[in-house]
């Protein structure tokens, strides 16, 4: 099966371009954007060689696993688009559990449960099964261009990472990174629409609040030098993780690694 579109991301007017092999996906997106190109379309991948990740962090995909972006061209603000990484969060669980679906059913041993962490991880368990990088620059038209990558960890998972990570192959789940490519734009086109350009957050924020890792438990949140510890309270209406801290402050932090303290397993992402 080769990298194609789901029927409802084509009805939607989404495109896709697929490369054999790339240095990353985002960058390429990037590129494209700043050549002209207006989306929404995706740049996908099997074999990421020079990927990137959040904090500066390299994502390597070996052949195999899923390298995905999506470049939208919005207008909203800069902080308005960011809000799209939960989105994409909830979008590539959909896909999941869509694929997941048939797998249970045809091997009931299969014990499978995704989460999404914030900002936005999706874990398997207590692992990193995927990461997401949202950057964005002004358009050459003045406008937005917002590119949302997502990598997948199909057939392996990096290794000496800060966090414990696993991929779709060790879970037992038998699926290629074209079938999961397949459902997760078809997945995208429904909670971009359901995100409308900012618009429908507060919708997207109940339903990944739904499907948090950790909320509710005590979590210390790194970023740079500082960090701040207390109970993982909420995410607000922009975004932020919300922190009740034992001198009962709700702290509002906009980006950081969340360490949860209560499974020593779920680290940084
Ligand atoms: C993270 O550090 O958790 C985010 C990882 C994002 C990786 C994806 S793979 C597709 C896209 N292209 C890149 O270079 N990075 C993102």
């Amino acid at each position: 099966m080769p990298l194609q579109l789901g029927k409802r991301a084509i009805a939607a007017g989404y495109r896709l371009t697929a490369f054999d092999s790339i240095g990353s996906t985002n960058a390429e997106a990037l590129t494209r954007a700043r050549d002209g190109e207006a989306g929404p379309i995706w740049f996908v991948t099997t074999e990421q060689t020079a990927g990137r990740g959040r904090r500066h962090r390299p994502w390597i995909a070996p052949r195999g696993n899923l390298a995905s972006s999506i470049l939208e061209v919005v207008d909203v603000a800069p902080s308005v688009a960011a809000t799209l990484g939960f989105a994409a969060g909830l979008a590539l669980e959909a896909a999941l559990w869509r694929l997941s679906a048939e797998a249970i059913a045809r091997s009931a041993g299969l014990d499978l449960n995704y989460r999404l962490k914030w900002p936005n991880d999706v874990l398997a368990g207590s692992r990193k099964l995927a990461g997401i990088l949202l950057e964005a620059e002004t358009g050459p038209d003045g406008r937005l261009a917002v590119v949302v990558g997502i990598g997948t960890n199909i057939i392996a998972a990096p290794e000496g990472t800060p966090y414990p990570t696993t991929c779709l192959k060790t879970l037992g789940l038998d699926v290629s990174a074209e079938e999961l490519f397949c459902a997760l734009s078809d997945c995208w086109a429904d909670y971009r629409g359901i995100w409308d350009n900012g618009r429908g957050f507060g919708e997207i924020r109940e339903k990944w609040l739904l499907r948090a890792a950790g909320l509710g438990e005590p979590v210390s949140i790194q970023s740079g030098t500082s960090s701040v510890e207390g109970i993982f309270d909420t995410i607000d209406e922009a975004g932020c993780l919300i922190v009740r801290t034992p001198d009962g402050k709700r702290v509002p932090i906009s980006a950081g690694d969340v360490y949860f303290k209560s499974t020593a397993s779920a680290g940084a992402a």
